[in-house]
């Protein structure tokens, strides 16, 4: 089966899960939930089919990514916590992007402005493009750039 173009997975990684209760002030009031009907809505309204999932798990995370691979799948991620130091993610979506498929990285907030430990992100280099720090649109953002057009998109060829 191959989706490739109209239907994307978007994946969230670990507190994500926790959004409406944690750091409202940093990360705001919407919760995942929410989070996850407004991407299917902004989807939708693109002309694509986004399937929204989170886990606190890295394994799980690798395997949703190699799972894209496997159904020819562009991904949004938010790695969370885990962009700035998990080699293993950054290996599982070098995966995607070497097969020739899209994968945006996102960030509600924008790490380089926070933290110095938020300002090294593992997965940017092997990311197709990152958006971060427009809140729940860095979602619409990232979600625009897979719309139709680029070298892997339904506009394709
Ligand atoms: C985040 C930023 C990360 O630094 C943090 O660990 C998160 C969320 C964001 O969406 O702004 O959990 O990825």
């Amino acid at each position: 089966m191959s989706d490739h173009g109209t239907s994307v997975l978007v994946i969230n990684g670990p507190n994500l899960g926790r959004l409406g209760t944690r750091e409202p002030d940093v990360y705001g009031a919407l919760d995942a939930a929410g989070l996850a009907e407004a991407i299917r809505g902004w989807a939708e309204e693109l002309g694509l089919t986004a399937e929204v999932r989170q886990t606190d798990d890295e394994a799980t995370l690798v395997g949703w990514l190699h799972e894209a691979v496997d159904t020819r799948r562009d991904v949004v991620l938010n790695p969370a916590a885990f962009t700035h130091y998990s080699y293993a993610l950054r290996d599982a979506a070098a995966q995607v992007t070497t097969a020739g498929l899209r994968l945006v990285e996102v960030h509600l907030t924008n790490p380089a402005t926070r933290e110095r430990f938020r300002h090294t992100s593992v997965v940017a280099g092997v990311a197709t493009g990152t958006v971060a720090g427009f809140g729940p649109d860095s979602y619409r953002l990232a979600l625009t750039a897979l719309q139709g057009g680029g070298p892997h998109g339904a506009a394709a060829g």
